[in-house]
């Protein structure tokens, strides 16, 4: 597939069937106004293009998608799937949404369907048809939308019907052998035992104080992920057919928090990877988060270029308290994804709504109109992307890595582990912080399938990874052989891929390469933490760990635990494997990783004061430095190049304010 752009995107999801038809034609003249080149239309306009099954009435469609293409903005084309009309569930109870407790959902909210409803999908698929066949060469189309956020709100399905299509999905994933299922799911444990194919159900609620058996809530999962990916699949197969070559994507939700699909898998189906980011109001430094997430969308199309489908000019109106963005915030958080490698900064939405359960969700259009700040800085980011153009289709290089793994993360959410507060993703995003401190690129990358994947990294982190594979850790241990840098964390390698437990000490396929075994854990009670013998702090975890060949850099204070050891360095061949044992306060975590990055070799992406954020995007005509001052005051850098949004040039000390961004070409 060829870049799709070649210019930065701008713009967000547009819902005019909300609006009055003068309405429309003053939306044209703001898209202006805006500098708004594409615009994402149709996503929840099933019940108003199919008011009754197999009537359509696209007329409105048609004259709006012929009014962007006159004006001059592309059209991000929905097929319309993600919010069933009244009439589907009606015809067709099937189709609509059971959750655990085996309760029908109701119409009225969105996206109520269950993926493995054939009736969903036949209505869904008939849909598309219309859609894709009638737009399919509308020269207003530059992107097919299919659906909105899969698993937003209907994730894992519990019906009936979901049973029969898990039982078929197991099937096929155990080669019809139910004694393999069995195996897998250790079912002898609990007389949980299955003697014919029909008594496996979904892993729906059970008594009081007890969980469905682990692993069936991890194939569970897994197929849950499988069940939506096949309706994308299906429903992208039909626009390909009526629209070759326009690029098909599906908005992911890397969102603090989402991990119901496994996007890596996902990823290899969309043509152009597009995601949804929002900030969460009671995180102070929601510009980190920000920036791992953007980091993971990078990271899931494959280091190349992105597109950012949904963000919040100012509010949202879904969390308990909804944080207005400051000034200049806004531009701050669109320049932090376009510097990670997005080619496109969209919104949802256009133009705030007047009722809905969405009606005080922020807009490009508030609903105070054009005298406000959110309109003021929505024109400056329009004029702000035209002048970054020359980015369009850069990428971002970096010598260090984070595996990410969705089913880690499934693992670590089911109750039964050893501590309530092992928690997958505030240990990543904790190592994560430390790099960005410094202003360390990372990649987010997928568990290993071959050591090519490693190698041109200096520094690979594993954090939590949980469920590793034999085949993974022998991967992870010859990159290390061979010259590469590895830090693992405490509660990784614990168990196969089926989540049985490696056993000759924890740490299983790992213990080689660490130089470190584990024989028994000893979690820490809420609030209580516990002193290293080099002064660091830690909570959540302790263990009893011994290093085999490691070298101990620090150990447990506790007597009972024997000088356990909690940080450890191993020389493995010609690399080195450090093994973080507990979860360390975030001064001592950020003294760890300066040691670790600097005995890595790893260097920061340039020198900047603390909150100011540095970024490179390069490409063969060139490189880009981006600086982002996340701070109260302004900064001096030493950079020098042109400066594209103030159009200047720079030398030494340069100023860049507080709370602003700069994009400075740099000279060869
Ligand atoms: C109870 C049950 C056992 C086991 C233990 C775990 O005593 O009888 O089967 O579940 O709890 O603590
Ligand atoms: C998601 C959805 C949008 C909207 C926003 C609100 O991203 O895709 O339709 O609901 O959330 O933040």
């Amino acid at each position: 597939m060829k870049p799709w752009q070649s210019s930065i995107w701008y713009g967000g999801d547009y819902n005019p069937e909300q609006w009055p038809k003068n309405i429309w034609t003053e939306d044209l003249a703001l898209m202006a106004e805006a500098g708004v080149t594409t615009v994402s239309l149709g996503i929840f306009s099933w019940a108003n293009l199919e008011p009754s099954e197999g009537n359509y009435t696209f007329g409105w469609l048609d004259e709006i998608l012929d009014n962007l293409h006159t004006s001059g903005i592309s059209v991000d084309l929905a097929n319309a799937t993600a919010s069933p009309p009244a009439w589907l569930g009606i015809k067709y109870p099937d189709t609509r949404f059971t959750d655990q407790y085996g309760v029908v959902r109701s119409h009225g909210g969105r996206q109520n369907f269950c993926a493995s409803s054939q009736n969903y999908r036949s209505a869904a698929q008939a849909l598309t048809e219309q859609i894709a066949n009638r737009y399919g060469k509308h020269p207003a189309v530059a992107m097919w939308h299919v659906h909105n956020e899969y698993a937003c709100h209907n994730a894992r399905d519990y019906s009936e019907t979901s049973a029969k299509a898990f039982r078929q999905w197991l099937r096929y994933k155990y080669l019809d052998s139910l004694k393999d299922v069995n195996r897998a799911w250790g079912t002898d444990f609990w007389s949980q035992r299955y003697h014919q194919w029909d008594e496996i159900g979904t892993p729906k609620i059970t008594p009081d104080g007890t969980s469905p058996n682990p692993t069936m809530q991890l194939d569970f999962a897994r197929f849950s992920s499988d069940a939506l990916l096949e309706c994308f699949i299906a429903e992208r197969d039909i626009i390909r057919r009526h629209s070759p070559g326009k690029p098909i994507t599906t908005n992911f939700m890397t969102i603090r928090g989402f991990n119901k699909l496994d996007y890596w898998k996902w990823a290899r189906e969309v043509d152009v990877v597009s995601t949804d980011h929002y900030l969460m109001s009671n995180d102070p430094d929601s510009q980190i988060e920000l920036a791992m997430q953007a980091d993971t969308t990078r990271g899931l199309a494959l280091g190349r270029p992105w597109l950012l489908m949904e963000h919040s000019t100012s509010a949202v109106n879904w969390q308990p308290r909804n944080r207005a963005k400051e000034p200049k915030e806004l531009i701050r958080n669109s320049i932090q994804h376009l510097a990670r490698g997005a080619d496109g900064i969209m919104f949802f939405q256009w133009r705030a709504s007047i009722a809905g359960s969405e009606k005080f969700h922020s807009a490009l259009v508030p609903h105070a109109g054009r005298e406000t700040k959110v309109w003021r800085e929505v024109v400056q980011l329009g004029n702000n992307l035209k002048k970054l153009s020359e980015l369009v289709n850069s990428q971002i290089e970096n010598s260090v890595a984070i595996v990410w793994d969705y089913e880690s993360w499934w693992a670590l959410d089911q109750p039964n582990l050893p501590s309530m507060d092992l928690n997958y993703l505030n240990q990543g995003l904790e190592i994560y912080r430390s790099l960005w401190n410094m202003n360390i690129g990372v990649d987010i990358i997928q568990k290993p399938d071959s050591i090519d994947e490693l190698t041109k990294y200096k520094l690979i982190i594993t954090p939590m990874t949980y469920l590793m594979s034999k085949n993974s850790a022998s991967i992870i241990s010859e990159y290390v052989k061979s010259g590469g840098n590895l830090v693992t964390t405490y509660f990784s390698a614990i168990s196969d891929l089926n989540d049985h437990i490696y056993l000759g000490g924890y740490l299983g396929p790992l213990r080689d390469v660490l130089g470190v075994t584990v024989e028994e854990f000893a979690p820490l009670m809420a609030e209580q933490t516990v002193l290293l013998n080099n002064g660091y702090q830690a909570s959540v975890w302790s263990e009893r760990a011994f290093a085999t060949s490691a070298q101990t850099i620090a150990h447990y204070q506790d007597p009972s635990l024997d000088k356990s050891v909690a940080l450890t360095k191993n020389t493995f061949g010609r690399g080195f494997a450090w093994y973080l044992g507990t979860k360390l306060k975030p001064k001592d975590l950020q003294e760890f990783m300066r040691k670790v990055t600097k005995q890595s070799k790893v260097k920061p992406v340039g020198d900047a004061p603390e909150g100011v954020e540095l970024i490179r995007r390069v490409s063969d005509k060139g490189s880009w430095l981006f600086a982002i001052n996340h701070t109260n005051t302004s900064t001096k850098l030493l950079v020098e190049g042109d400066e594209l949004i103030r159009g200047i040039i720079v030398k030494n000390n340069f100023k860049l304010p507080a709370g602003e961004v700069a994009v400075i070409r740099e000279q060869k």
